[in-house]
């Protein structure tokens, strides 16, 4: 049995506190939080030690498996902390701000002999993974490029480090993370060049809130991504993968909030039918500590999530230089 330790109580942690409850091999031993009332409601909730200090987590003895559940610029610095006390460590996604914040990490926990992984949890959808699958398969043929699209509205109720380019809030850190993250899993190679319009154009935080970018893949894919946080505009989310024999695309119902999957051949649209369920966080949670227990690597390795990290920060700097960028770690 695992001693869980979660570390920021904010918008993310009750995904976090179910997946502890709903494992068996798990339980939940304290949480941690600068924000008193809120740190007061979660131990009263789950009946679990509270540490206004995350040092003060780590020094209980009963938690060997932390989540960091904290705004991106705190990453780094807390799982390299929780590292060297002699915990495993689930990051939240990004797995930091910058490539050299994600090697910090990955030497601590290669010095430390404990298990490192980042929530990338879009691979545990069932949808997700039966795109993978029929990719894998190649029920349609070879993948040639994919396009990955989501507008939205803005959600004003935020806290101030969302709305801050100097706190790594924005759309591209918080949601175009995942978007990289589901190219290079359904790719399966990795990145060699990007070109991106990573910028603020609707609202007057810091913070970007359009992001566009085309990868380049080593094994000849390329994706496009866009994100869009509008002002005013129209609800969409969609992923379009095209295939020498065929399409593949995933709808999702707005209303619905299912995620629908479709085979396109010959003009037309067949639905395949998958049971969607909204597990993913306990799936990933129960990944990562079967890892840990078989002492293998966890699904989400720390040199992947790095390399994503290493898309989106180039993505930003194409964006800034208005050129293509290559990337240097591929
Ligand atoms: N996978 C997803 O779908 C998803 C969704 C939302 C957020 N996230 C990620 O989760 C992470 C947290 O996001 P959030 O929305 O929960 O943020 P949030 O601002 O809602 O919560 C952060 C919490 O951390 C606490 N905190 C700040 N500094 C602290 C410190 N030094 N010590 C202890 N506690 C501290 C704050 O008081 C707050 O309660 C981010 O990495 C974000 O990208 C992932």
């Amino acid at each position: 049995m695992h001693g869980v330790g979660i570390i920021g109580a904010g918008s993310v942690s009750p995904g976090h506190l179910q997946a502890v409850a709903t494992l068996e091999s798990t339980h939940l031993q304290a949480v941690a939080d600068t924000d008193a009332e809120r740190l007061a409601r979660v131990c009263a909730e789950h009946g679990c030690q509270g540490y206004s200090s995350y040092e003060d987590l780590l020094a209980d003895e009963g938690v060997d498996l932390v989540i960091v559940c904290l705004p991106h610029g705190l990453h780094c610095e807390v799982t390299v902390a929780a590292l060297e006390a002699g915990k495993h460590v689930l990051v939240e996604k990004p797995m930091a701000v910058n490539v050299e914040e994600c090697d910090a990490m990955i030497a601590s926990a290669q010095r430390t002999g404990k298990q490192l992984s980042v929530g990338h949890m879009h691979r545990f959808s069932p949808t997700n993974r039966a795109v993978q699958k029929l990719l894998r398969e190649q029920a349609v043929g070879d993948l040639v490029c994919l396009c990955d699209e989501a507008y939205r509205p803005f959600n004003p109720n935020r806290p101030a480090w969302y709305l801050d380019k100097a706190t790594h809030g924005g759309l591209w850190y918080q949601n175009g993370i995942h978007l990289i993250d589901r190219s290079c899993w359904w790719v399966d190679s990795r990145v060699v060049a990007v070109k991106a319009l990573i910028d603020s154009r609707f609202f007057e935080f810091s913070a970007d809130d359009v992001a566009m970018a085309l990868l380049q893949f080593e094994n000849g894919v390329y994706s496009t991504l866009i994100h869009v946080w509008w002002r005013t505009g129209g609800r969409r989310f969609s992923t379009e993968f095209v295939c020498t024999d065929g399409m593949l695309q995933l709808r999702r119902g707005i209303e619905s909030g299912r995620n629908d999957l479709f085979i396109g051949r010959d003009g037309d649209w067949e639905q395949v039918e998958v049971t969607e369920d909204h597990d993913t966080t306990a799936r990933q949670l129960s990944a990562f500590v079967e890892a840990i227990d078989a002492v293998t690597e966890p699904p989400v390795t720390a040199e992947y999530a790095r390399h994503l990290v290493a898309v989106l920060t180039a993505c930003m700097e194409s964006s800034r230089l208005g050129r293509e960028v290559v990337l240097q770690d591929s």
